[in-house]
Parts: C-alpha cells; structure tokens; sequence
C-alpha cells in the first residue's frame, strides 16, 4: 500500500493549487504567491500558535469542498482555517472581503497615532500598506483616543504602546525564544496593554528578536532609535562569527556606517533564522562583519524601491581583509553604487 498522502485541491482567486491535509487557506494561497495572499498582522510562521487575532486575512469561501460545496456563510480567518479537497476561496476577487478589510484597517487604526512621519517602522509598518490599501481618508470617530506614554522596556527595546495592535507576536516570540518571558499582555478588551511584568527589563540574550516580529512600530531598537529613515539606508546580507546564533544577519547602512543590525526575512517579513543581542546591539563596526552583498527585500513597501544592488567593487574597498568575494548571481543587481 502506498504511504503517499492524498494531497487537496484548493483553488484561490481562480489559480489552483495542491497542498498537503492540515495546509491552512492562507499557507496555500503562500504556495501559490503573488495577489491572492491575504494580508496577515499576526499570523507570523516561525512562532507556533501565532494568529487568529487581528483578523486581517478574512477571505471568503465560495465553495467548502469537493463533498459538501456549500459557501461558508462568514468570512473565515484564512490564517487558522485549514483547506478541504475541492475548496474556492476568493481574496482579491470578493467584494465582501475587501469590504471586511476595510473594516479592519478601520478598527486597528481607531487608537493609533498619525505617528508615521516620526516612526521607526514607517517604509517597512504592514499598518502602513494595509492603511494605504483599505484606509478611509478620515477618521469616524470623535472620542479621545487611548494613549500611552512611550516607555523603556529594557535597555535595548522602547514601547510605544499607542502604536500597538496586540497581535501578540512579541509575546510568543520571548515564550518561544527566550528562557524566561517577561512581559505579556495585561488587562482585557480595550483595556488590553503590552507591559513589563514589575518594571522587569527585557535583557534575555534574544529578546531583540521581538523587535523584528513587531509588524508596527510598537517595538523598536533604543539603539538606532531616529537615526535614519529606513529608505535612506542600504540593508545588507552579512555574516559574524557568533556562538550563540548563526551570525547571519542583514546590515542596514549609511554610507559605512551600521545603522542598525536585523534578522534576515523572507518576503512575508517573516524572519528566517533569529539572532541575538550580540550580534543585534552590540557589533555596530564592520570590522565584525564578512559582507556577502546586497540584501534584496522582496516587499511592496518602500524599503524594495531602491535599485542599487550590484556592490561588487563597493565592498572591495571597505577595509576587510576576510570579506568573501560576491556572487553577482542575483538578476535584481542592477549596477548602482551602495552609498
Ligand atoms: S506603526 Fe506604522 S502606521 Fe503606526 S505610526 Fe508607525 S509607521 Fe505609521
Ligand atoms: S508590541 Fe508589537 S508585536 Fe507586541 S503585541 Fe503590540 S504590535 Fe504585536
Ligand atoms: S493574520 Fe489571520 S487573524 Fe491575524
């Protein structure tokens, strides 16, 4: 007897695809790419149990299965509900999501700031895209929004709780990665707020990594804190000698200077391998670093506009003697210079 699993047909805005039982709508629709993957704000792969909360990946399903075809009469978390052979899904092409969506934007920005133009994240925030995409152009609301005082949490990360989303991606994140969690989500419903547990710092050697899974501006690095608009810098594929994580990281630089240190991420932003607070905080000089060349950043933000990649001669001049030569492999290097 073959041990070979049945696969299930899932069809998403008319493309079809075949995916393995226990494949969730939003994965397939991955598997598939382009315009008919939902949007996600809390869903984040590498940490398990994530999603389910902000509701962002709403689509809907035109057809529930090959065996029973009726429509699901709600719109469906894409992200927590698992395919079923001979399932339709419609993103893009339903009215009725794109109407959710709006919905949502609507109500994840009820309480945020217009902190944009003095925002870290701003060039690379989800809630950017999803306001540019799904955002009404004024508010609908009168009432005084709820507001925090931007906090220390450690001495590495700041809190602005008015940008949060509780997507609680950083939550699971410090479960997930650190040995002792420190913060969490306090209180419930509006009253719901991401703090310290008893002005404990959060210091663990990866909790930096909570910076990166934060898909707004809620959590951001005390040491590169208003130190360059994202879109000014060149970000950077680059490797250290590191025993406490693979070393691999993304360099953003100005000019030869480190302007800050991140986890490398795929194209949904999720991040491929951690690093630690060494190699995030604390080795802002290349002399740490070997350069392996430029780091193409596969999203539709405006980090992706700037076509400067082919540093080949560039990194021949900084004063490494270890940087590796670069593969020129990569079709996107389009002959700028990197500074
Ligand atoms: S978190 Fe995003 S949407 Fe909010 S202020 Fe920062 S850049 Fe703007
Ligand atoms: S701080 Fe960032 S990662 Fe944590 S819950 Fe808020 S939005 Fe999510
Ligand atoms: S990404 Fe699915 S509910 Fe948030």
């Amino acid at each position: 007897m073959s041990d070979e699993v049945k696969k299930f047909k899932v069809t998403i805005d008319g493309q079809t695809v075949e995916v393995a039982p226990g494949t969730s709508i939003l994965e397939a629709a991955r598997q598939i790419g382009g315009q008919c993957v939902p949007p996600a704000m809390c869903y984040y792969k590498p940490l398990e149990s994530s999603g389910g909360r902000c509701r962002t990946c709403l689509v809907e399903v035109a057809k529930g299965s090959e065996a029973d075809p009726r429509p699901m009469p709600k719109l469906v978390a894409s992200c927590r509900t698992n395919v079923m052979d001979g399932m339709e899904v419609k993103n893009l092409t339903s009215e009725r999501t794109q109407e959710a969506r709006k919905g949502v934007t609507e109500l994840l920005l009820i309480n945020h700031p217009l902190d944009c133009p003095i925002c870290d994240q701003a060039g690379e925030c989800h809630l950017q895209d999803l306001g540019y995409e799904h955002g009404l152009e004024s508010t609908r609301t009168e009432f005084p929004r709820r507001t925090f005082e931007p906090e220390d949490i450690g001495p590495y990360i700041k809190l602005n709780m008015n940008r949060c989303i509780l997507c609680a991606r950083c939550v699971l994140a410090a479960n997930q990665l650190t040995e002792e969690r420190e913060h969490g989500i306090l209180f419930r419903g509006d009253h719901a707020e991401i703090s310290t547990y008893l002005n404990k710092a959060l210091e663990n050697d990866f909790i930096g990594n909570v910076i990166d899974v934060c898909p707004v501006g809620a959590l951001t690095d005390r040491t590169s804190r208003f130190a360059s608009r994202v879109w000014f810098t060149k970000p950077v594929n680059a490797t250290c000698s590191c025993d406490k994580c693979s070393g691999k990281a993304v360099l953003w630089m100005k000019g030869e200077e480190i302007i800050r240190v991140t986890a490398r991420k795929n194209q949904y932003d999720e991040v491929e391998e951690w690093i630690c607070n060494d190699c995030r905080f604390h080795k802002k000089d290349l002399k740490y670093w070997n350069i392996e060349g430029p780091r193409h950043i596969d999203r539709h933000s405006v980090i992706s506009l700037n076509h400067y990649e082919k540093p080949k001669d560039y990194f021949r001049e900084i004063d490494n003697p270890d940087a590796k030569e670069i593969s020129s492999s990569d079709e996107n290097q389009k002959g700028d210079k990197i500074i």
